[in-house]
């Protein structure tokens, strides 16, 4: 073979393997894990649909509070909660503690056999019990969720302010929430805590 045809073939190879070591080739990048993923959130939010997946804009407000991202909006009287958590068991937020988990108007939320389950549950004691509340669960509609990748999404619309004696009011501003990530319902937490979530009109 002429020099000169060695001469190509060599260049040609060495630029191929500097494509692929550089990404470039035709091997297609994978997707940050989901875990990365923030939508933004805007003032003047799109449309919300509860179909258990957050979009961009689709909330006014979103804090991280431990383990779980809370993106919210408030429509009249009651608030919308996007819930996101690493996590296939379930994943509870609780209002209105008083001391750990004593008083908290709790919504314990899980997935099962691919539709999203939410129990209103109330906290006699500051390590429990807390059972479903014994009005049952009035005070949220619209429940959707998804599993995806680890994550569990939760879409759910809460009454901001309901009257029950179990009951736990939210306000415009900041809310201190305990959050809880679990391996499956009944099952201790593997991790707890709490945060503050500002609702905004
Ligand atoms: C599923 C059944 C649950 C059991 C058996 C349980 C039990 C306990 C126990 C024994 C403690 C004290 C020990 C520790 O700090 O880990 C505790 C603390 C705590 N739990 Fe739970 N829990 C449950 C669900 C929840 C849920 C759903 C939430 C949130 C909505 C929650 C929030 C918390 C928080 C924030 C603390 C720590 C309080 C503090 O130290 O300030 N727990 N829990």
């Amino acid at each position: 073979m002429r020099l000169v045809y060695k001469f190509a073939i060599v260049t040609i190879a060495v630029i191929s393997v500097l494509l692929v070591v550089a990404g470039c080739g035709s091997q297609s990048a994978s997707p940050p894990p989901a875990t990365e993923k923030v939508w933004t959130v805007s003032e003047n939010p799109v449309t919300w649909k509860s179909d258990g997946l957050i979009s961009d804009n689709e909330y006014t407000s979103h804090q991280k509070i431990g383990k779980v991202d809370v993106y919210s909006r408030v429509d009249g009287n009651t608030v919308i909660f996007g819930l996101v958590a690493n996590t296939d068991g379930y994943l509870a937020i609780g209002i209105g503690a008083e001391q750990k988990m004593k008083g908290a108007d709790i919504l314990m939320c899980s997935m099962q056999d691919g539709q999203a389950v939410i129990t209103e549950e109330y906290s006699a004691g500051p390590m429990g019990p807390h059972s479903p509340k014994d009005s049952g669960n009035v005070n949220i509609s619209q429940i959707s969720g998804s599993l995806q990748s680890g994550m569990m999404t939760i879409e759910v619309r809460r009454k901001m302010s309901p009257g029950g004696s179990q009951d736990k009011p939210l306000k415009i501003g900041e809310n201190r929430l305990i959050w809880a990530i679990g391996d499956g319902l009944g099952h201790l937490h593997t991790s707890r805590g709490s945060g503050i979530v500002v609702l905004v009109r």
